[in-house]
């Protein structure tokens, strides 16, 4: 139960709900239509940093009172990274263990932060999750686990686990449903396993049909961790076309610009694929004109530091005097 001192007996006391939703924070310098109002959901403040603890923490849920999890089996999961960072940090606290498969181009910052959480850190050679062309690598390896070592290995898989669509049915969409006290118009997410905009889409659309639900998908090419352009979405098996109005196409550099701008005009620290969201939402307010918008930026721009620094160089370097070399 959310208590409003905030004083929780474990980590899980934390975990979003509707009586505990992440809050919506409006847009306000950077919102380029006054009639169209532009709300953030701040999926960075679940307790381990990202959207991904909902559905991790529902695939968990169900796999322990499936007694297919716990102490003296290891769960495997391939993961751009926040999904391996909340499995990770469940199941220690559960007192078991993960083996994290990640593709090789996931930031530094996350493999790091997966091995800080108690993973087992497996690093494919591979592309962003899971590579364009060589597809499913991180998927592929993480079911051959499971196959090969049913005995040692239980394999949520986010990508084809309804556990996920679920956590976002019944907690993101929900609360956005009771924070906008149902006067949203539009919803904007991006596609990564789709649990998201396939959950809260259906549940936005179950309470009004007329509510636009809208992807934004990086260009071809893009390096934004955790997501997935048209030509990257058959591994999604989550994905349901059916809750989708519209699916904008963003060049994919403009995840970063945004991010900074979101940091320096709003005080928004979102990373890339909120940048990306904001910049889809944006032209839609510009175009739409009016309206009520809600955004998931999925986490903050922590982990993203070294692919932040490719995009914006300028960062990387001090504005006044010099970094010392040692
Ligand atoms: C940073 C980030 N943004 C967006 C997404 C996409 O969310 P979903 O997997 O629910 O489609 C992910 C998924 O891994 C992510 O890590």
């Amino acid at each position: 139960m959310h208590d409003t001192l905030r004083v929780y007996d474990d980590i899980f006391g934390l975990l979003p709900s509707e009586e505990n939703p992440t809050p919506l924070v409006r847009i306000n310098r950077l919102n380029p239509a006054p009639d169209f109002l532009l709300y953030a959901k701040l999926e960075w403040l679940n307790p381990f940093g990202s959207v991904k603890d909902r559905p991790a923490w529902n695939m968990l849920r169900r796999l322990e009172a499936e007694g297919r999890i716990g102490p003296g089996r290891k769960l495997v999961e391939p993961t751009s990274g926040n999904t391996g960072l909340s499995l990770a940090a469940l199941a220690s606290v559960r007192g078991y263990k993960l083996r994290a498969v990640v593709p090789g181009k996931v930031p530094r910052e996350k493999k790091v932060l997966l091995k800080v959480a108690g993973a087992d850190l497996e690093v494919l050679n591979d592309d962003v999750c899971p590579a364009p062309g060589l597809g499913d690598g991180a998927i592929n390896r993480a079911k051959s686990h499971a196959k090969s070592s049913p005995d040692e290995f239980t394999l949520p898989n986010q990508y084809e686990n309804e556990a996920n669509i679920e956590a976002h049915f019944q907690t993101t969409g929900p609360e956005i449903w009771r924070q906008t006290q149902g006067r949203l118009t539009h919803f904007f997410a991006a596609l990564g396993t789709c649990g998201t905009i396939t959950g809260v889409g259906r549940f936005l659309k179950s309470k009004n049909p007329a509510i636009k639900v809208v992807a934004i998908s990086p260009s071809e090419g893009h390096d934004v961790p955790g997501l997935r352009n048209l030509s990257q979405l058959g591994v999604s098996k989550l994905f349901d076309a059916s809750v989708v109005d519209d699916i904008v196409e963003i060049d994919f550099k403009l995840a970063y610009t945004r991010a900074v701008e979101l940091s320096r005009k709003e005080g928004l620290l979102a990373g890339p694929s909120s940048g990306l969201i904001f910049e889809g939402a944006r032209q839609i307010a510009e175009r739409d004109g009016t309206g009520f918008g809600v955004m998931i930026f999925c986490d903050n721009v922590f982990k993203y530091v070294s692919n932040l620094v490719k995009h914006v160089p300028e960062l990387d370097a001090p504005s006044f005097g010099f970094y010392p070399t040692s």
